[in-house]
């Protein structure tokens, strides 16, 4: 039997709530289908742990992670840890570290989410945003000078290198080949005229070796726009690591909302571990009331069963969601049901038992 070895980094706030639902899940598809099992190991690492120990992991975390398959991590941050500290000690470590160079965030509105659009067919919005996620805005480059004075001057540095441009982008592009989409690419090159202008040339010599995949760029501002007047014209999308990050929160807002969105931090050579995360936060106001939406924990558990190769399984948990949806029986309040966290969970087991066993028996 085989087993996938996944470290389980709850978090803070809701982290433990929602990604407990999700190993419920996941621990249910393993033993119905029995060829498979998943062997969880916990850590306590996030703010509780920096408020004790003045770090957000353990000094040799990274090489504690190194032996897993995958890491399921919940959420970081929590009142009283400054955020760019539970932010950058933590989760980007890991991204960087493990060069997790691809952002997978799907844009899609399932049957029953609620878009914040008026008037919108499930058809018109089905994205997926490949977004660059080690360097570009976030390379943590720059410098603060003269802190404190009267000439103080702080330096946030972008960097583009060609290989870590080059290979999102010929990523995305294998993507689109692979699933017969169209390839957007998203930039701003009139306004950042180095880094931007050089994102968009690499993306036309890189589009030379595809000639199949149609595609189309748009600078940031318009992208945003449009993602609002006509999201049918995005499919699969590529972006730097800043506007991934902030167009990802509009697709989440027309998408169902962002206790839907899921993420996977893609380390497409595996020789590290890939990490699997719901795009919300630590939720700090609804922490502890068990009222938490565990549905973007397990859209990513099914991003993490896609990537083991198990896409099926991937799938029935993706239709176990819009079940849930749809029917609108079992649903946390922020979707506008009464459920608890764990009621949720305990469905959706349900509902994957039942489609999985539907499948063997017909
Ligand atoms: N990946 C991460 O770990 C991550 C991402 C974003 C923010 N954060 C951190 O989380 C903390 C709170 O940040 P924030 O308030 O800006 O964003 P947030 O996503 O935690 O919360 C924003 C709003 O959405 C609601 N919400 C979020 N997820 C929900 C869910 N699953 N179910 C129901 N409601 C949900 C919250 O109650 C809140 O009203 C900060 O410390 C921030 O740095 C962490």
């Amino acid at each position: 039997m085989k087993t996938y070895k996944i470290a389980v980094i709850p978090g803070d706030g809701i982290g433990p709530e929602v990604i407990n639902e999700g190993v419920k899940v996941l621990n249910k598809i393993a033993e119905l289908d029995s060829s498979f099992k998943f062997d969880f190991t916990y850590f306590p690492w996030g703010c509780r742990f920096y408020t004790k120990h003045g770090k957000m992991m353990d000094d040799d975390g990274i090489d504690q992670l190194k032996e897993f398959d995958a890491i399921y991590l919940g959420a970081v941050g929590f009142p009283g840890v400054p955020d760019h500290i539970s932010l950058w000690d933590l989760l980007l470590v890991i991204r960087k570290s493990f060069d997790q160079y691809v952002n997978l965030r799907p844009v899609k509105l399932l049957r029953g989410a609620h878009s914040a659009l008026a008037n919108t067919k499930n058809d018109d919005i089905d994205m997926l945003f490949i977004r660059e996620n080690t360097e570009g805005e976030y390379s943590g480059a720059g410098d603060w000078l003269f802190k404190g004075q009267d000439n103080e001057v702080v330096l946030q540095n972008a960097v583009f290198s060609r290989k870590g441009t080059e290979r999102i982008i010929r990523y995305a592009f294998e993507v689109a080949r692979r699933e017969g989409k169209t390839l957007t690419s998203i930039s701003k090159a009139n306004a950042l005229n180095y880094s931007m202008v050089f994102w968009d040339e690499v993306f036309e010599e890189v589009s030379l070796d595809y000639p199949e995949v149609k595609t189309a760029s748009y600078l940031v501002d318009a992208a945003a726009m449009l993602m609002i007047t006509d999201p049918k014209r995005f499919e699969i999308v590529v972006t730097s690591n800043l506007f991934g990050d902030i167009l990802t929160d509009v697709g989440a807002a027309i998408a169902g909302g962002i206790g839907l969105a899921a993420g996977a931090n893609i380390n497409p050579k595996r020789k590290y571990p890939s990490m699997f995360e719901p795009v919300h936060g630590s939720a700090p106001d609804i922490a502890g009331k068990d009222l938490s939406n565990p549905l973007a924990t397990f859209w990513s558990a099914s991003q993490m069963l896609d990537f083991f190769g198990y896409e099926e399984y991937g799938e029935v948990i993706v239709s176990g969601i819009e079940e849930l949806l749809s029917t609108k029986e079992l649903l946390t309040p922020d979707m506008g049901g009464t459920a608890t966290t764990s009621e949720v969970g305990d469905k959706m087991v349900e509902i994957v038992t039942s489609q999985i066993k539907g499948k063997v028996l017909g």
